[in-house]
């Protein structure tokens, strides 16, 4: 490694040890002083090179926040960080009978990336009576995590799980969710009373609308009055969505849990069969022939969602497509509006650059995001664009190495946007340095 690369690599280091709290990292200074559940399991990827002890911890802390039903929570808060909103006292988690006792939790899930973390985090332990110990610990967790999703998230089994509020795609503010949030009406005595906290910390002309922000609060009202139910909430919730982003991580973590079952003398078998049929169901259900992409689907209103975002190729990351759909999904990110061909841009913009309302700056309407490249640098890797992945992990390198290690970039100026010291983009950055391309774990093909 050149000395520039590892003066790079000392400070993601750095970033991550300032925002270690002593059992997990936050994912930024300020706004967000608690644990987050998908960029634990990114944090951990970038541990697993040289911390198995942080990296171990991260996600332990994490599960022990499950719920009785599986569930696997958004956010796990810090008792002592109180001027946060949505805090405990707006989720009312505690009221249902599956939220646990030894936390305050939120009551949404985040993209379930974690058996794929948690074989990263096994396979490059140095001690390894201690990772199989961990491997013990953590694997009844994520079959606990991913029964859920299956058993609640997908009521017609159709392989495919939905998720009920825009936070749960990890993806906030994406355009993706704009026609469900305009279709819902609200009126005044029906948006909750409540107090942002963000627009305070980072500017507001990055973050969601205020308007986006009263849906956010509203849909946290309605499964807070329905006690957290499930079939309850699938009732009414306006918002119900198979998502490509989702449903292709939890295709490949089902593929990750099939490889480390053996391990420890468990079945991969239901594994392996869970992640065929998810992706046999993205690529039946989701695929758009029109434009040769995935694309979300809204069960509430019955259609596909036309809307053209990076998340919409990552079932590149989970070798969902064949190569024929591979290569026109390539062709896509070359010559649409993701610039993978495009020398003026530092790919991939979260949002094609020429979609409507695409902002270079506002979060995820466009800017570049760490993790969304580095999951298209893996995939493409694994369809054997090496090209372009290679141009993906050099734009990584570049943004953290001339703008900081930022929460998300301009695709145009390489600027950096909302978090400083962001501690998943740290942590890609370290995997990025780190990982030899062929050390990248690939499941069998599901
Ligand atoms: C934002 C992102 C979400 C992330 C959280 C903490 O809400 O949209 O994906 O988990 O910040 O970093």
């Amino acid at each position: 490694m050149r000395r520039r690369e590892r003066a790079l690599l000392e400070q993601a280091k750095l970033v991550l040890d300032f925002n270690w709290t002593g059992g997990y990292t936050k994912p930024g200074p300020r706004l967000y002083p608690h644990q987050w559940s998908w960029d634990s399991a990114l944090i951990s990827i970038g541990y697993s090179h040289y911390d198995q002890d942080r990296a171990e911890s991260e996600l332990l802390h994490l599960f022990d926040a499950q719920w009785r039903n599986g569930l696997l929570p958004q956010i796990v808060f810090n008792p002592s960080f109180g001027d946060y909103f949505p805090g405990p006292g707006f989720w009312h988690a505690q009221e249902s009978p599956d939220a646990p006792r030894n936390h305050r939790t939120s009551g949404v899930v985040q993209p379930p990336v974690h058996a794929t973390a948690v074989r990263l985090v096994y396979e490059r332990a140095r001690d390894r009576g201690r990772a199989r110990e961990f491997l013990e610990r953590a694997y009844p967790h994520l079959v606990f995590w991913h029964d859920y999703l299956h058993r609640e998230r997908d009521p017609r089994d159709e392989g495919l799980a939905y998720i009920r509020h825009p936070w749960e795609s990890g993806m906030d503010n994406s355009p993706l969710w704009d026609a469900i949030l305009q279709r819902l009406h609200l009126r005044e005595d029906e948006i909750p009373s409540y107090r942002r906290v963000d627009v305070h910390t980072v500017s507001e002309q990055d973050r969601p609308t205020s308007a986006a922000y009263d849906r956010f609060a509203y849909l946290v009202r309605l499964f807070a009055t329905h006690g957290y139910d499930e079939a309850a909430i699938r009732e009414e919730c306006p918002f119900l969505v198979q998502d490509v982003l989702f449903n292709s991580l939890l295709c490949r973590a089902e593929a990750d849990l099939a490889e480390l079952a053996p391990e420890i003398g468990e079945d991969p078998a239901p594994h392996r069969e869970r992640a065929r049929r998810t992706a046999r169901a993205i690529d039946e259900k989701l695929w758009d022939e029109e434009h040769g992409t995935y694309l979300d689907y809204d069960l509430a209103a019955g259609r596909p969602i036309h809307v053209y975002c990076a998340s919409n190729f990552l079932p590149l990351f989970a070798g969902v497509p064949d190569e024929e759909r591979a290569r026109r999904m390539v062709d896509f990110l070359e010559h649409g509006g993701f610039g993978l061909s495009d020398r003026r841009m530092r790919p991939v913009p979260s949002y094609d650059v020429h979609g409507f309302g695409f902002s270079p700056t506002r979060y995820w309407r466009g800017p570049v995001w760490i993790n969304i490249d580095w999951f298209l640098l893996r995939g493409l890797e694994r369809y054997g664009y090496r090209e372009h992945s290679a141009r993906l992990s050099t734009t990584i390198r570049e943004l953290c190495e001339r703008s900081g290690f930022y929460e998300y970039f301009d695709p145009f100026t390489g600027q950096g946007h909302g978090s400083v010291l962001f501690s998943w983009s740290a942590a890609l950055l370290v995997d990025v340095l780190l990982a030899a391309a062929d050390e990248a774990p690939s499941p069998r093909q599901p």
